[in-house]
C-alpha cells in the first residue's frame, strides 16, 4: 500500500516541474491583449521560466507589442528604432532569465495600463518554489 502511495506522489511531482516541457502563456487569457485588462494581477500568480513562451493576441492593428527596458516601461516611451510585433498572434520565446518589460505603443494604450512585466526564473530556481522558503503568515495579526 505504502508504494503505491509513494508512487503517486512521484508522478504529481514529476507533473509539477516546470523544466519538463515549456508552458504557451497566452497573455490576458480570454481577453487577449487589450486596453482594460490588468496585466500585473495576471502575472502575478504565474511562474515563467527561461523557454516558456508568450502569446499576444489581438486584432491586427489595433494593438502592438514592444519589448522594452524598465525605464521605457515606467515612461510608456519606445526606444529609438525599435520595430514592434504587429501580427496579432505574436509569440515570445522567454529565452533568458531576469526581469522582461513589454507595453503596447499604440496611441496612450500602456498609459492606461497595456503594459506587462514579469519575472523569468532559470530552470535551477524552478525546483525551490514545491517548498516556498518564506515564512507561513500568521493566520490572525499579533494584536488580536
Ligand atoms: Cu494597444
Amino acid at each position: 500500500m505504502g508504494s503505491f502511495k509513494f508512487i503517486n506522489v512521484a508522478i504529481i511531482v514529476a507533473m509539477l516541474v516546470p523544466s519538463i516541457s515549456a508552458v504557451d502563456y497566452l497573455v490576458g487569457d480570454d481577453a487577449g491583449w487589450t486596453v482594460g485588462f490588468d496585466y500585473q494581477t495576471w502575472a502575478q500568480d504565474k511562474m515563467f521560466f527561461v523557454g516558456d513562451r508568450l502569446v499576444f493576441n489581438y486584432p491586427a492593428g489595433v494593438h502592438n507589442v514592444f519589448k522594452v527596458n524598465g525605464t521605457d516601461f515606467r515612461q510608456c516611451t519606445t526606444p529609438v528604432g525599435a520595430v514592434p510585433l504587429t501580427s496579432g498572434n505574436d509569440v515570445i520565446t522567454l529565452a533568458t532569465p531576469g526581469r522582461k518589460w513589454y507595453l503596447c505603443g499604440v496611441s496612450n494604450h500602456c498609459s492606461i495600463g497595456q503594459k506587462l512585466s514579469l519575472y523569468v526564473m532559470t530552470v535551477q530556481i524552478a525546483w525551490s518554489p514545491i517548498s516556498p522558503p518564506s515564512p507561513a503568515p500568521s493566520p490572525f495579526p499579533a494584536y488580536i
